[in-house]
């Protein structure tokens, strides 16, 4: 075994404590109240990269900082490595449904559990400890390496599109590579071919100046509530499709090749079923359940509010209603073009008696690999090596919303290979991380690195 590896192997109990201090840390991005904690995990993880041998600096945004490692000993003739990755999380709520503390990791059953665990402190460390072990027993990197944390993922990446742009000489690299997502089953990793985009809004109906008593007001008032409800049952149509005018225009029909390759996989449509507790009825018609997951866009309904919600029975005509709803989107749809159709739609169908606007609220393209064959043999090879397994090509129905920016801005390929399994409770309660993958994963990223250089 190298250097390199017999490092990850003696240090492992030490990266894992390490782990386990950065979890500790409740950077939840939404909240105003844990902008200390923020502020503190950059703060932490500049020193951690700093301890492995990279000159590392937390840069201010108007927001959460950004912390940035760079190695750049491997000199001009060797590629330049972008890894992205974001330390902020999710708030852990509701608390009452973990079955241990969101901040407090702990380990059961082979698994790490933690807030962050796998989305995406616990994957973003395991590039750091993978370049720590070259720099300390391999006598540098093979690779120039720029490692880009925000703390803004989860909260739509705002200030880090114009930072990617206004920095884009010293971003410049050969590739990008992002540990955010998940393996396609235990044993089996993969390399995504895409990313879905997202169009998320709120829809709001207003009707009388205030709430109303609806036994003395109800039949010749229009309800908002109901308006609303109207509105949304528009958005559908039969079969599953999205009946927005336009909506499919710049859907892409996707290559055999990568239609070929989502049939091949063993995906379980009934072991899919039992774990989320559901009956597959949804989505378009004539597509698989990893189609419809990966390659079709979707409109879901993420909130609603109106009217009374509590105990008992009050009789009220409410004076508005809001719905939040998100748009899933693939290659080649934008949100701008969605939100220009939804507005559309929604005045279109809005009923007389109320008013209704759309609010944008978070938005980010669609994602779609361009991975050169260098690029799949390298990442091929260094998952054999920590695996034993070849990896998979699958698709992702989640959102990395940077993705097509840094594609854009730096010109270079992305790579997106995540250590996390499905069913791992992303964004919500008893978030885990399989424990084998903290090791294997380190080892993958330093053969990674090696086969990049
Ligand atoms: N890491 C996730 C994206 C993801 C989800 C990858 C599931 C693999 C499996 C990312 O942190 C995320 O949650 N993205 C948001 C984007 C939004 C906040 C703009 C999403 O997909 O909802
Ligand atoms: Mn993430
Ligand atoms: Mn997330």
């Amino acid at each position: 075994m190298s250097d390199v590896q017999e490092y990850i192997g003696d240090g492992l109990e030490r990266f894992t404590e390490e782990i386990f201090e950065f979890l500790r840390i409740p950077s939840v991005s939404a909240k105003p109240a844990h902008n200390q904690d923020t502020r503190h995990a950059a703060e932490w993880l500049r020193a951690k990269l700093k301890d492995a041998g990279l000159e590392a600096e937390v840069m201010e945004t108007p927001g959460h900082p950004i912390v940035i490692g760079e190695w750049r000993g491997a000199g001009a003739d060797a590629p330049t490595i972008l890894v992205y990755g974001h330390y902020d999380v999710q708030p852990p709520e509701p608390l009452d449904l973990w079955d241990s503390s969101p901040f407090e990791p702990e380990f059961r059953d082979r698994r790490l559990y933690a807030r962050g665990s796998a989305d995406d402190k616990g994957q973003l460390y395991l590039h750091v400890k993978a370049a720590e072990a070259h720099l300390k027993a391999g006598g540098g990197l093979p690779v120039n390496l720029i490692i880009l944390a925000e703390g803004e993922e989860e909260v739509g990446s705002v200030n880090l599109v114009p930072f990617v742009e206004e920095n884009r000489n010293r971003l410049a690299c050969d590739a990008v590579i992002i540990s955010d997502t998940a393996m396609f089953a235990p044993g089996l990793p993969s390399l995504l071919f895409s990313l879905r985009g997202l169009a998320y809004c709120e829809i709001h109906v207003e009707g009388p100046s205030s709430d109303l008593h609806s036994g003395v007001y109800g039949g010749p008032v229009v309800n908002p509530g109901m308006a609303l409800a109207q509105i949304l049952a528009t958005l559908f149509a039969d079969e599953g499709r999205i009946a927005i005018e336009g909506f499919y225009d710049d859907v892409l029909d996707w290559d055999d090749e990568t239609r070929d390759a989502i049939r091949d996989l063993p995906f379980d449509e009934d072991d899919f079923s039992s774990g989320v507790g559901a009956v597959l009825a949804g989505g378009e018609r004539g597509y698989s359940v990893p189609e419809k997951l990966w390659i079709r866009p979707t409109c879901e309904v993420n909130g609603l509010l109106s009217g009374y919600t509590g105990e008992g029975a009050k009789t009220v005509l409410p004076a508005k209603a809001m719905a939040k709803v998100s748009f899933r989107l693939v290659a080649d749809q934008s949100p701008e073009r969605v939100y220009d159709l939804v507005r559309a739609h929604v005045a279109k169908v809005t009923p007389p008696g109320v008013t209704s606007r759309v609010e944008e609220l978070t938005g980010g393209m669609p994602w779609r690999a361009q991975l050169s064959d260098k690029l799949k043999a390298a990442a091929t090879s260094a998952l054999l090596k920590a695996f034993g397994a070849a990896p998979v090509l699958a698709g992702e129905g989640g959102s990395i919303p940077i993705v097509s920016d840094f594609e854009r801005v730096l010109g270079a390929p992305a790579l997106l290979v995540g250590f996390s399994l499905p069913g791992a409770n992303l964004h919500a309660p008893n978030e885990w991380f399989p424990k084998e993958n903290i090791e294997k994963g380190i080892r993958a990223l330093a053969y990674l690195y090696e086969e990049l250089g």
